[in-house]
């Protein structure tokens, strides 16, 4: 038996655009209706999750999972520049409460990529009041977090860097995404720390941001490691810096990415590949987690995502136990973890993918919107019960 930590939070993860259905308010909805998108199919109902959240929790309850990670939908609270919706806040509010109704230990990310349409025409993250808008949405959303412990404030800045010009990239987390914006970068970091000092007139929340972890492998070639250097500090190694002295760091990470002399390569024809089409890699969380403990100088690591999109759920067990025993080994070197979101609760709508990446524990039917629980859910439940891994 490997056996976590006490207190060890077991969950699942989902983001407001890619369950709830009808954000049609965000930049992504407009970006997925443009004349000549990429985007293979636009999000249209989602998941419905945003009526149907009280059953998707249920069903990671009754699993015995004890935490649910979801992000707020910025366009729906602030659907025009200053003007506040108290009903999707009390929306909101009513899930934090119904996750603890049902046991979960609710994670929340103030924002998922998604802004208001109206955010993204002032200039989204290059507006050089993009901070302060954001901090004057986390203080509207402090009714709704105001007993949360976990408060997420961007999810993966290191990517949100990268389509900081509205790019619309099928590929999250490999080979074909454009370099990081570096001023969006110093911008997104200002945002966290206005964000951050936010939340940090509550007592008891914990905030920090998530990092896409993407578990850089030389090629070994001649210049490759010079190029690896020069590369992934940019990337991820400047963000996970960069959260020296939170309350935690989130890990997301599924997959590594090899670099070449001239910078990352695509994923070789003889690996086993995902349905997004990255390499089978159960490692790169231990490598993300051992990075963001060392790059942080020790602050507390929270694996936020971590999963794999296949059609084959025997693969998704496989591939989360070899992850799992990854993490379970940088624990036993001393390395806090305070949890484990897995991605995600749902089949969902992944972007410019659309719905053919599954990446779920649980299917759900998009036309009548039935849930059904994959044995995946059933196995990380036994798992989270146990609280350690047969
Ligand atoms: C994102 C999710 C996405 C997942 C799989 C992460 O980069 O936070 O929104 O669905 O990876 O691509």
């Amino acid at each position: 038996m490997l056996t976590f930590p006490d207190g060890f939070l077991w969950g699942a993860a989902t983001a407001a655009h890619q369950v709830e259905g009808n954000n049609t308010n965000n930049d992504w909805w407009v970006k997925e209706h443009a004349a000549g998108t990429t985007i293979v199919e636009p999000s249209g109902d989602a998941m419905d999750s945003y009526h149907r959240y009280r059953e998707d929790m249920r069903l990671l309850a009754d699993a015995g999972l004890t935490s649910y990670r979801f992000s707020l939908e910025w366009s729906r609270i602030e659907p025009e520049p200053g003007f506040v919706s108290r009903a999707e806040i009390d929306h909101y509010r009513r899930m934090v409460d119904t996750a603890r109704e049902f046991g979960l230990n609710p994670v929340v990310s103030l924002l998922h990529f998604t802004v208001p349409q109206w955010m993204f025409e002032q200039g989204f993250w290059r507006n050089p009041d993009a901070a302060s808008l954001f901090a004057r949405f986390t203080e509207t959303a402090l009714p709704i977090v105001a007993d949360v412990d976990y408060v997420v404030t961007i999810n993966e800045p290191n990517i949100a860097a990268m389509l900081a010009g509205g790019e619309t990239a099928a590929n999250l987390v490999a080979f074909g995404l454009p370099r990081p914006d570096l001023q969006v970068a110093d911008a997104l970091l200002a945002a966290h720390k206005a964000s951050r000092e936010v939340l940090a007139s509550v007592p008891g929340i914990k905030s920090g941001w998530t990092v896409a972890t993407q578990a850089f492998h030389s090629t070994g070639e001649p210049g490759a490691d010079e190029k690896l250097r020069e590369y992934a500090y940019p990337s991820d190694d400047w963000y996970l810096e960069n959260a020296r002295g939170d309350d935690f760091i989130g890990v997301q990470a599924y997959t590594r990415t090899f670099i070449g002399p001239d910078g990352p390569i695509p994923v070789r024809d003889d690996v086993e590949t995902t349905l997004t089409g990255w390499e089978y890699f159960p490692p790169a969380l231990e490598l993300g987690v051992r990075a963001a403990w060392d790059l942080t100088e020790h602050v507390p690591v929270f694996v936020t995502e971590n999963g794999i999109a296949t059609a084959d759920d025997s693969r998704r067990i496989d591939y989360t136990d070899g992850a799992l025993r990854g993490l379970h080994a940088a624990i036993e070197d001393g390395i806090e973890v305070i949890g484990y979101e897995h991605w995600s609760a749902l089949d969902n709508y992944e972007w410019a993918s659309g719905f053919r990446p599954t990446f779920g524990l649980i299917a759900v039917d998009r036309e009548t919107f039935v849930r059904t629980p994959k044995p995946s859910l059933a196995w990380l439940g036994t798992v989270a019960r146990a609280n350690a891994l047969p």
